[in-house]
């Protein structure tokens, strides 16, 4: 039984760690026993990095939605399942209960259904923070259509990219989101993605601010119109363990975004365990995700895992800074939120406003604390234990990223002993490993390295859609027969895990993932642009931000107007979350005698720290360097 697996004592996690380790099966299998399934797997697991290849619960057959909706019914039908807060704090918030949302999701199961879509088909979703998008997700899973959410923050041409790339027959969106005082044109957005993508047969698209788009005749139809006469239940696809669930980009360090697939048994059986487990969640406790459906966190920690583990989840249509910076104090208090779960950008911008905005609200409510996406500062984890959780609430710095699904190290919640900026310790099942210069493992204790992970969890990704090499050449070629995070990671003398950021050319900016090619490529369509090297530095709030730096071929009459041209750009082909903080117009970029941008100098440009550059001997143009440091003095 699952409940035998969730720690209630911190001697009790170490004990179920080790029984993770020393016998996986018979641990996951045992969690596993806790699903409803419509056939019990024949094998727990099959693994091969080398190839890689991963399987659990073999020839198990199930469908996710059962487990999130129909098995919840009896005893909680009436509990509330989705707490949606508006962006309007004026407008009245949903409280939509297991048995509303099962009728909705399977009514809109139909509808896809009569829109022509079959099991395996992959639909894409575009949409604002509303009910009807955690509605669309769990009906693509209903009926086994593969959903791809992308966030409704990218522009048409990201948008049409990853629509392209997994050939998607549908999409789900809406007239338009709201954020803040702003009003998203998120048709638009869609229209022009969609002259680009000839896989795209039919777009559903749904009511949200009324404003005047668009329909074209024959491929769009209104939500409320194709909910029309569709009835309440839909008879679940009986998917395998292995089917695909869904697929959801992230950003490389090279080349396109990358498709991450993940299957529907080992995900449900991973989130749900690790959402119960970390959090402690008790039945009839509010939890509270800040994160947007179109990220991994959204996927795993608002909608499956709370879903399939019965609780109450909230989705946040609004930005923390609107009406002003204490949304989320007031929102706390509003739905007497137990369980709250952000980022650290936005506890550091939060930190820096007004302590009334804070003060003025009780937040007796909260129990626990989390943090994810970054590593968090010690100032901003202090601000966050004291000021938010009052010294009462343990923080749960929660380290995990979109390839593993779900939460890989972790406190838990009340029972480990927490450190600041410490992500702690590994969750039953997984099992780290630091690895040095020469790949070895570094066995002792007190070590810093690359951070890897030896042995499969059952929520990590199968592959990147369409590109199996890609998967093994990103993630599996690095280290011999392990994944490699992409991660810096230190381990102290307790045991405890600090993971100290990327140590490839992925930026992490307010929480999202940034690839240095893509951005550059973006650049280098303007037509003055010879070269660009993108980089990132220690920015207050976001953690990180962009420092470009740009080769024009003619040296820019005027600066200012370029750059604008250049935000521009970025911001219609990658969006707006990636634009530059920083640009620099130079004159060459340094490079190796091989042709290699050198990012360590310009790394350290942009950090303002040139007294250290190291070793610039094997440059070709060491000339450059002095050009940099002037410019950036200036
Ligand atoms: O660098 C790590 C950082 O975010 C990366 C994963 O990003 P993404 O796939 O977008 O998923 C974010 C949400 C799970 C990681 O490789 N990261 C995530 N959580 C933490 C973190 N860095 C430090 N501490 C964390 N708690």
């Amino acid at each position: 039984m699952m409940k035998n697996k969730i720690a209630r004592t911190f001697e009790e996690y170490y004990r179920i760690y080790r029984e993770s380790v020393q016998d996986p099966e018979g641990f996951w299998s045992e969690i596993a026993n806790s699903f409803e399934w419509r056939k019990p797997w024949d094998k727990v697991l099959e693994w091969d990095f080398m190839k890689p290849e991963v399987q659990w619960f073999i020839g198990g057959k199930l469908n996710i939605t059962e487990n999130c909706l129909d098995r919840h019914l009896k005893q909680k039908g009436d509990q509330t399942a989705i707490i949606w807060e508006p962006n309007d704090p004026k407008q009245p918030s949903l409280h939509i209960s297991y048995k509303e949302l099962h009728v909705r999701v399977c009514q809109f199961a139909n509808a896809l259904k009569n829109n022509g879509i079959e099991k395996g088909d992959r639909v894409c979703i575009y949409m604002p923070m509303v009910p009807e998008l955690a509605v669309a997700v769990l009906a693509c899973a209903r009926i086994g259509a593969v959903h791809s959410v992308v966030f409704a923050g990218f522009s048409s041409r990201s948008l049409s990219e990853r629509i392209n790339d997994s050939t998607c027959k549908m999409v789900v969106t809406s007239d338009g989101g709201y954020r803040g005082d702003k009003i998203l044109r998120l048709k638009d957005i869609v229209d022009e993605a969609l002259l680009e993508c000839p896989s795209v047969e039919k777009c559903i698209v749904l009511e949200r601010t009324g404003e005047s788009i668009e329909m074209e005749d024959g491929r769009d139809i209104w939500w409320d119109d194709a909910m029309e006469g569709m009835t309440d239940f839909c008879e679940p696809e009986i998917m395998d363990s292995e089917d695909l669930l869904f697929i959801l980009y992230t950003s490389g360090s090279t080349g396109k975004p990358k498709g991450m697939v993940h299957t529907c048994g080992g995900y449900m059986v991973y989130t749900t365990y690790t959402f119960l487990n970390t959090f402690q969640y008790k039945p009839n406790e509010v939890y509270w995700c800040t994160a947007d459906i179109g990220w991994i966190t959204g996927h795993s920690y608002i909608v499956y895992g709370p879903l399939c583990a019965g609780a109450t989840t909230m989705m946040f249509e609004g930005v923390p800074s609107w009406p002003d910076l204490g949304r989320f104090w007031e929102t706390v208090d509003k739905h007497k939120v137990n369980i709250f779960y952000t980022a650290p950008t936005a506890i550091r911008a939060l930190q820096k406003a007004d302590p009334a905005l804070v003060e003025k609200h009780d937040l007796d409510s909260l129990r626990v604390l989390g943090t994810v996406g970054e590593p968090i500062n010690e100032e901003a984890w202090h601000w966050y234990h004291d000021k938010i959780g009052k010294g009462n609430c343990p923080v749960v710095d929660t380290w995990w990223q979109t390839e593993t699904g779900g939460f890989m190290i972790s406190p838990i919640a009340g029972l480990t002993p927490t450190k600041p900026a410490f992500a702690t310790l590994p969750m039953p099942g997984v099992q780290l490993a630091i690895m040095d210069q020469d790949g070895k493992e570094e066995k002792g204790n007190v070590v810093e390295g690359r951070l890897c992970i030896k042995f499969p969890w059952p929520s990590m990704a199968r592959t990147i859609y369409g590109d199996h090499k890609r998967f093994y050449d990103t993630y599996f070629s690095g280290f011999s027969k392990k994944y490699f995070t992409g991660d810096g990671c230190r381990r102290d003398e307790e045991g405890y895990y600090r993971i100290t950021g990327r140590v490839d050319d992925v930026i992490i900016v307010a929480g999202h993932n940034l690839g240095t090619a893509e951005i550059e490529n973006a650049i280098d369509e303007h037509e003055n642009v010879c070269e660009t090297a993108v980089v990132g530095f220690p920015h207050d709030i976001k953690g990180n931000a962009i420092y470009a730096f740009v080769n024009t071929y003619h040296k820019p009459k005027d600066e200012e107007a370029l750059k604008g041209e250049i935000l521009d750009l970025v911001s219609r082909i990658v969006g707006p979350i990636a634009k530059p903080e920083k640009i620099m117009f130079v004159s060459g970029l340094p490079k190796t005698r091989s042709g290699k941008i050198m990012r360590r100098i310009l790394r350290k440009v942009a950090e303002g720290n040139t007294q250290d550059l190291g070793d610039i001997s094997t440059l070709l143009n060491p000339d450059i360097v002095e050009e940099l440091i002037d410019e950036n003095i200036r």
